[in-house]
């Protein structure tokens, strides 16, 4: 059996509400046919803190959802019981945003000689090395400022990491996402990548991407970095991490436990203005033998010895 998407539906945007009229609003809304609402929440982020924090204002501005026009004499007791806000209707098209996404995402060339070419596209005949990716949910189309930074700076250290592995390098890929990046140091001749990701539903998707590319060699554990055994302490070539500068630090003592002595890290996702507290944080008390650091756009990512 199908279920079939109506062809639109009816927005109604309230703006400026008072803070207590919340409740009482969404409850009229709710009592007269609404079936969802959302409220467009101001954030700030001002520190190298992981969580965004959410500021309180006394006006805010709510999104409520109905199926078809909930009709004038509804919207008539709507401004006499909130008259401080603004309201507007608008009828909307339903889309298949997927379908569309999907439409919009093309095989690129991603880092040299790497290209990135969607699961349901073929590869075109230029593309030397193919990285297939369905996204699904994760992150990691390898569109994304932080992702390429980490792919060119993972290829450009690679020369290196297989002369002093001496075997095939062991690289792990912490925030994995699609597995894209751990999609890359395998094909560069990695003999094992072990990603890893805090979302169930990421490494479901890096294990889809895994298979897709025939990477066997690439693992995704449900292990998190910090449970990885003192077996590993040491043990990888190359650790790359492409997750927000914050949560980088957080990470750092277990990226340093299990990196090799002398091994390359990769580190991205820290935002060019905050590098150099991040940079100060992330390296205290630690020998670094160099750094290569690359930007684009806000982003600055860094390989370090
Ligand atoms: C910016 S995405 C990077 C995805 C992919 N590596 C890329 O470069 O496109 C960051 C990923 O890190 C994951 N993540 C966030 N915090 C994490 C943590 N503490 N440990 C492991 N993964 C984490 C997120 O679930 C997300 O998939």
């Amino acid at each position: 059996m199908t279920t079939s998407v109506p062809d639109s539906y009816c927005r109604l945007l309230a703006r400026g509400l008072r803070r207590s009229h919340e409740e009482p609003f969404t409850e009229f809304c709710f009592d007269h046919g609404a079936q969802g609402v959302a409220e467009d929440l101001a954030f700030t982020q001002p520190e190298i803190t992981f969580d965004p924090t959410v500021v309180e204002t006394g006006r805010f501005d709510m999104n409520v959802y109905f199926a078809s026009h909930p009709g004038e004499e509804f919207l008539l007791q709507l401004r006499s019981r909130f008259p401080e806000a603004d309201v507007s209707v608008a009828v909307e098209a339903n889309q298949d945003w997927m379908e569309n996404w999907k439409k919009g995402f093309e095989p690129f060339l991603f880092v040299d000689p790497f290209w990135i070419v969607p699961s349901w596209r073929e590869a075109p005949p230029e593309a030397k090395q193919v990285l297939f990716v369905d996204p699904g949910m994760a992150f990691g189309t390898g569109t994304h400022e932080t992702t390429r930074l980490a792919a060119r700076l993972i290829v450009s250290a690679w020369p290196r990491i297989a002369a002093e592995s001496g075997a095939a390098p062991f690289a792990l890929d912490v925030g994995t996402g699609t597995g894209v990046l751990a999609l890359v140091a395998r094909k560069l001749g990695a003999g094992r990548v072990m990603a890893l990701d805090i979302d169930p539903e990421a490494r479901r998707v890096a294990r889809e991407n895994v298979a897709l590319n025939s990477a066997d060699a690439v693992e995704v554990p449900e292990t998190q970095l910090h449970e990885l055994p003192a077996s590993l302490n040491g043990a990888f070539d190359l650790v790359v991490a492409n997750i927000i500068d914050g949560a980088l630090l957080a990470l750092r003592e277990d990226l340093f436990r299990v990196l090799k002595p002398g091994g390359a890290l990769v580190l991205s996702g820290i935002l060019t203005e905050r590098e150099g507290p991040f940079l100060e944080g992330f390296l205290a008390g630690r020998p670094e033998r160099n750094r290569r650091r690359m930007t684009m756009g806000e982003w600055s990512s860094f390989l370090i010895r």
